[in-house]
């Protein structure tokens, strides 16, 4: 009896054994299950993850890409705008010199007074001329800066020749540097007004409102006032004179017309330069359009002949001081 009952026991015993045992292998198998399916989904979680970023930085390379399109094509567009802007500043220039031009022809065939300020072939202004053992010119620039004029500085820097350039207000902010450069290389920066008016037209006050406009943008690149002005069309009258003489500078004209805007032709500039009756003598002043690629053409062959024939390249006040001694406020040279 002891014995069965110690028999049972034992297989109860064993019993129970084997159903903790199968409980712990089936709690220890649902943990293992239960871990490689977290494991799993971390994994499969970071790889989503990491899928996305590359497609967003994918996506954000695009955009860049796309914004360096689009910067380019606004660049490209800007620059042509600017193009066409100096394109319209030139022929608004030569538009003015055509009506001033035509206006002289009018006024000659009604045989009527040709103004002081006008340029023939036939009525070359004439200056009292020191001799000075030197022969010297100054070439003139007006309606500038424009795209050509950096090559025409770097023209003069070779030859180390000194030129005058009678700047539009309007184009100082668009060509900063150009304007910089021919103060910091010897040139002399002179004012053509702000926007090319007939100064005749205008009161005093409008005079003194669109050339001191000017002056200021000068003043802000190159440290002072621009020390020569010359009139759009070379039209002055007596309250043009009145507001030089206060501002302190004197109103250049010139002496050779080389016509440049009209004929737009190097050779044919250079003949109305070079002209045996009207062209470039001792102590003149040379009028040109650094806005015109043939004008810089013919003025880097000018320079050359000039050299050629032992004149020395001066800026206009430098002439002056040369051949008139002192330089009066006011007053047209
Ligand atoms: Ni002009």
């Amino acid at each position: 009896m002891t014995r069965t009952i110690y028999r049972l026991s034992k297989t109860v015993k064993f019993k129970r054994i084997m159903v903790v045992s199968l409980c712990l292998s089936l709690v220890l198998l649902l943990a293992l299950g239960g871990l490689s399916i977290y494991t799993i989904g971390v994994v499969s979680e970071r790889r989503e993850m990491e899928e996305a970023l590359s497609r967003k930085s994918v996506e954000l390379s695009r955009m860049e890409q796309d914004a360096a399109a689009k910067q380019n094509q606004w660049e490209e567009q800007l620059s042509a705008v600017q193009g066409q802007l100096d394109d319209a500043t030139t022929e608004q220039s030569r538009l003015d010199a055509t009506i001033q031009s035509q206006s002289q022809e009018i006024s000659k065939l009604l045989g009527g007074k040709t103004s002081k300020t006008t340029a023939s072939k036939t009525t070359k202004k004439t200056t009292v001329k020191k001799p000075t053992g030197k022969k010297m010119v100054a070439l003139t620039f007006d309606d500038g800066p424009g795209r050509y004029t950096e090559k025409l500085l770097d023209a003069l820097k070779e030859r180390n020749a000194k030129a005058t350039f009678f700047v539009l207000g309007q184009l100082v902010d668009r060509y900063p540097d150009l304007i910089k450069r021919m103060d910091a290389e010897g040139h002399v920066v002179g004012s053509h007004s702000y926007d090319h008016p007939n100064l005749t037209k205008l009161t005093y006050a409008q005079i003194k409102k669109n050339m001191d406009k000017a002056a200021k943008k000068i003043n802000k690149l190159i440290g002072h006032d621009p020390e020569v002005i010359r009139c759009p069309g070379g039209s002055s009258n007596d309250t043009v004179k009145k507001y030089a003489k206060n501002a302190g500078v004197p109103i250049i004209y010139w002496n050779v017309d080389t016509l440049d805007w009209k004929s737009r032709n190097t050779q044919k500039i250079l003949e109305e330069a070079f002209d045996v009756e009207t062209g470039i003598e001792d102590g003149d002043i040379v009028l040109m359009h650094d806005i015109y690629d043939t004008t810089v053409d013919a003025a880097i062959e000018m320079m050359d002949r000039l050299i050629a024939e032992g004149y020395t390249l001066v800026t206009v006040p430098e002439l002056l001081e040369a051949y008139e001694g002192t330089i009066v406020a006011g007053k047209v040279y």
